[in-house]
């Protein structure tokens, strides 16, 4: 089967089975021409399972220039364990620089972090996925129970598709849960970003990430000065369309 295909009967088909059929199933529909989206985080699982699958796989990491140095230093540790290239985008400076001339450094804050998000973060990343046929993400339902929850295996990406040109989406890791994740980084030893060992769980940009507390949800680390509903960046704002 050739893409295009019925992503809702392969979704379902798909929905129980392990993130590593998911990668197979990608792989065997795209190829070298899947992108996997790698945050610098625990979604090093993602990369681990792809690279087992297949030696080629491509990866690349949105540089936002506001990552923690212990996330740097980890995507640098994931390319060298894994012997693979990780391709890092960075922001348009045409777009950039205007807005900290204008706004400063710290401009979230005070307005949300929708402009500078779109930025640092989903203009770079709409420019690598219009050249690209299926991208995967380590994206999760348990990550976020606000905009997460019905996150499938697999969709058409309802934020970065075309008319002409749908992309798909593929989201491997969706049913596993944080337990899951890291029984799996530690059975496997793998790599991790060393922030987890200071009480972070999820890990975005440094101003706007923050640790939790016991039992507070992960989620509630990031952008913790805006309403829970709102906690999505724009990579994965499919999510924040209602599905009929
Ligand atoms: S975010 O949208 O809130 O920032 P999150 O940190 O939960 O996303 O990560 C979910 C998935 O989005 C990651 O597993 C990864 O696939 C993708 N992602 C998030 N941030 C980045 C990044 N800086 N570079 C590449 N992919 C990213
Ligand atoms: Fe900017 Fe914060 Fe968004 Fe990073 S997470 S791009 S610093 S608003």
């Amino acid at each position: 089967m050739n893409p295009p295909f019925d992503v809702a009967a392969l979704a379902a088909e798909y929905a129980t089975k392990s993130p590593q059929d998911v990668l197979k199933l990608a792989f065997a529909q795209f190829g070298d021409e899947l992108w996997l989206s790698f945050s610098g985080a625990e979604d090093v699982v993602l990369v681990d399972m792809a690279w087992k699958l297949n030696r080629q796989v491509k990866v690349f990491s949105l540089d936002t220039g506001r990552l923690h140095p212990e996330t740097y230093r980890f995507i640098e540790q994931v390319r060298e364990h894994y012997g693979i290239p990780i391709e890092i985008l960075s922001p348009d400076p045409r777009l950039l620089e205007p807005m900290v001339r204008e706004k400063g450094l710290f401009s979230f804050y005070r307005d949300g972090h929708g402009e500078c998000c779109g930025i640092r973060k989903i203009e770079p990343l709409r420019r690598k996925l219009s050249g690209v046929k299926a991208w995967a993400t380590g994206q999760r339902r348990d990550q976020s129970p606000g905009t997460r929850s019905q996150v499938a295996v697999l969709e058409i990406d309802g934020a970065f598709s075309t008319p002409e040109r749908p992309l798909y989406k593929f989201n491997p890791l969706a049913n596993m849960t944080s337990a899951e994740v890291w029984a799996y980084i530690r059975m496997l030893e793998l790599p991790y970003n060393s922030l987890h060992e200071r009480g972070f769980i999820s890990i975005g940009c440094e101003p706007c990430t923050r640790p939790v507390l016991p039992n507070q949800h992960e989620r509630e680390g990031r952008w913790w000065w805006e309403e829970a509903t709102q906690k999505e960046c724009g990579l994965h704002a499919g999510n924040l369309i209602v599905k009929a």
